[in-house]
C-alpha cells in the first residue's frame, strides 16, 4: 500500500526522536501552536499587561471561537473555551442538573472525567445513573439504546472510547435521545482532530473536547460545543466576573449571561494555550479531518496486519463502522505495563491500558513508524 506523508515532519519536530504512538494519551504538539504559546506567555511575562490590555483580554478567544466553529461546522457563538474537558463538562452537568426521577445514561467503560461530573450531580439531584456493560473495553451501542426511556434527561458518551477506541455512530444516538426529549452529551475528547465531526448535522445538544490529544494542541485549553437551542437555557455550573455579559462592568450584585455558548466562560485562564489550540485546530482544518481519518486508518490497518501475525489479540473494532486509528492489543501471556516500559526503552512511545497495550498513531506518524513498532515488538 502506498501510503504518501500528508505533513511535513517539520510541523513536528519531535516526531523525528522516537516512534511516537501515543496521540490518545498526549499528542505531539504543532510548532505553530508551541510557538504561539511560547511568545504569549514571554510577552505576558515582560510586558504584564501592557499590550494583553483589557480590549485584548475580552477579544482572548476569539480566534479559537473561529478555529472550533471551522472544525465543528458551527457558528463562533455555539463555542465555548475552557480550560480543560472535565471543567467544560462539569459546568454542564451542573447547568443540566438532570432531577429525581429521571436518568442518565452512559457506559461502565467510558473515561472517568466523562462521566464522574454526572454522577457527583446525581449524588446531589438523586437521578439515576444507568450504565451499559462493556465487555473487553467494547460496550455495544444496542444496549446504551435499550437504557433510554422517557426518563432520561441525558446520554452522555465519548465519541470514541479512549480503551479500545470505538467509535459511536452519534446521529443515531441523537435521534433515539431526542425521540425520549433527552439531551445527547458528547465527549470527543478522543476524536476531534482524527475523526470528521459536524456538530449540527449530527444533532448532537452538547460536544466537549480536550486540546491535548488529536488536536496536537497543548493541556490548559478546551472547547465545547453547545447547541442553539440550549445557549439561553442553561445556568452554568461555575461562574465568575467573566460570565456577565458585559466582563468588565464588574458588579458584584447580579450576572446576566450572554445569550451564547460563551456564557461557560467565567474567568482567567492559561490564555496562551487558548491562542495555541486555535493554531493547532486550524493546522488540523487545513490538512483536513476526512483526509486525515482515512490517513490514519491506513496506519491501524497495517499495524493490526502486523500485530496478528505476531498472534497478538485484537480488542479494537476492526469494521468501517466503529474503527479508529486506536489499536489494542493483548499480548497473551505478556504483563501490558512491561511491555510499554521496554518499547519506550526502545524509543516507541505506547500506553499500557488495563491487560493490553494501546497504540495510537496520528497524522505525523508514517508506514515506517509501524514497521519500525513491530520490529521492536518482534525484539521483545
Ligand atoms: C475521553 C476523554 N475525556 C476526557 C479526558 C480528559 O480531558 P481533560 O484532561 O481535558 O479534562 C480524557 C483523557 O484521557 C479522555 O480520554
Amino acid at each position: 500500500m502506498q501510503m504518501n506523508p500528508i505533513v511535513d515532519p517539520k510541523d513536528f519536530p519531535a516526531s523525528g526522536k522516537c516512534t511516537y504512538l501515543n496521540a490518545a494519551n498526549v499528542s505531539l504538539m504543532y510548532q505553530g501552536a508551541e510557538k504561539a504559546i511560547i511568545e504569549w506567555q514571554k510577552d505576558l511575562a515582560e510586558n504584564g499587561s501592557i499590550n494583553f490590555d483589557e480590549a485584548a483580554e475580552a477579544a482572548v478567544f476569539g480566534d479559537l471561537h473561529r478555529a472550533a466553529a471551522r472544525l465543528f461546522n458551527a457558528r463562533t457563538e455555539d463555542i465555548a473555551v475552557g480550560s480543560s474537558a472535565t471543567e467544560l463538562i462539569s459546568s454542564l452537568a451542573w447547568a443540566v442538573a438532570p432531577e429525581s426521577g429521571t436518568n442518565v445514561v452512559s457506559t461502565d467503560i467510558v473515561f472517568p472525567s466523562t462521566l464522574y461530573p454526572w454522577l457527583r450531580v446525581a449524588r446531589h439531584t438523586n437521578c439515576e445513573i444507568r450504565l451499559a456493560e462493556g465487555h473487553n473495553s467494547y460496550a455495544d451501542p444496542d444496549d446504551v439504546i435499550r437504557l433510554i426511556d422517557d426518563r432520561t434527561a441525558v446520554v452522555c458518551v465519548s465519541h470514541v472510547e479512549y480503551s479500545g477506541g470505538q467509535r459511536y455512530d452519534l446521529r443515531e444516538l441523537a435521534q433515539v435521545a431526542h425521540d425520549h426529549n433527552a439531551l445527547l452529551v458528547v465527549d470527543a475528547t478522543q476524536s476531534a482532530g482524527a475523526v470528521p465531526i459536524d456538530a449540527p448535522a449530527c444533532d448532537v445538544d452538547a460536544l466537549v473536547t480536550a486540546g491535548y490529544k488529536w488536536l496536537c494542541g497543548p493541556f490548559g485549553a478546551a472547547v465545547m460545543y453547545l447547541a442553539p437551542h440550549l445557549q439561553d437555557q442553561l445556568d452554568p455550573g461555575l461562574v465568575g466576573f467573566r460570565s456577565h455579559k458585559d466582563m468588565w462592568d464588574l458588579q458584584a450584585d447580579r450576572v446576566e449571561f450572554p445569550a451564547t455558548a460563551q456564557r461557560f466562560e467565567y474567568s482567567t485562564m492559561a490564555f496562551g494555550c487558548a491562542i495555541g489550540l486555535a493554531r493547532s485546530i486550524n493546522y488540523i482544518a487545513d490538512v483536513g479531518v476526512e483526509r486525515i481519518f482515512s490517513y490514519n486508518k491506513h496506519l491501524a490497518d497495517l499495524l493490526i496486519e502486523g500485530l496478528k501475525e505476531r498472534n497478538a489479540e485484537i480488542i479494537s473494532p476492526h469494521n468501517e463502522k466503529e474503527q479508529t486509528s486506536i489499536v489494542a492489543a493483548r499480548f497473551p501471556g505478556k504483563d501490558p505495563a512491561q511491555i510499554a516500559r521496554k518499547l519506550k526503552a526502545a524509543g516507541v512511545m505506547v500506553s499500557a491500558r488495563k491487560d493490553f497495550v494501546r497504540f495510537s498513531p496520528h497524522l505525523y506518524n508514517q508506514r515506517a513508524d509501524i514497521e519500525q513498532a513491530l520490529d521492536r515488538i518482534d525484539d521483545l
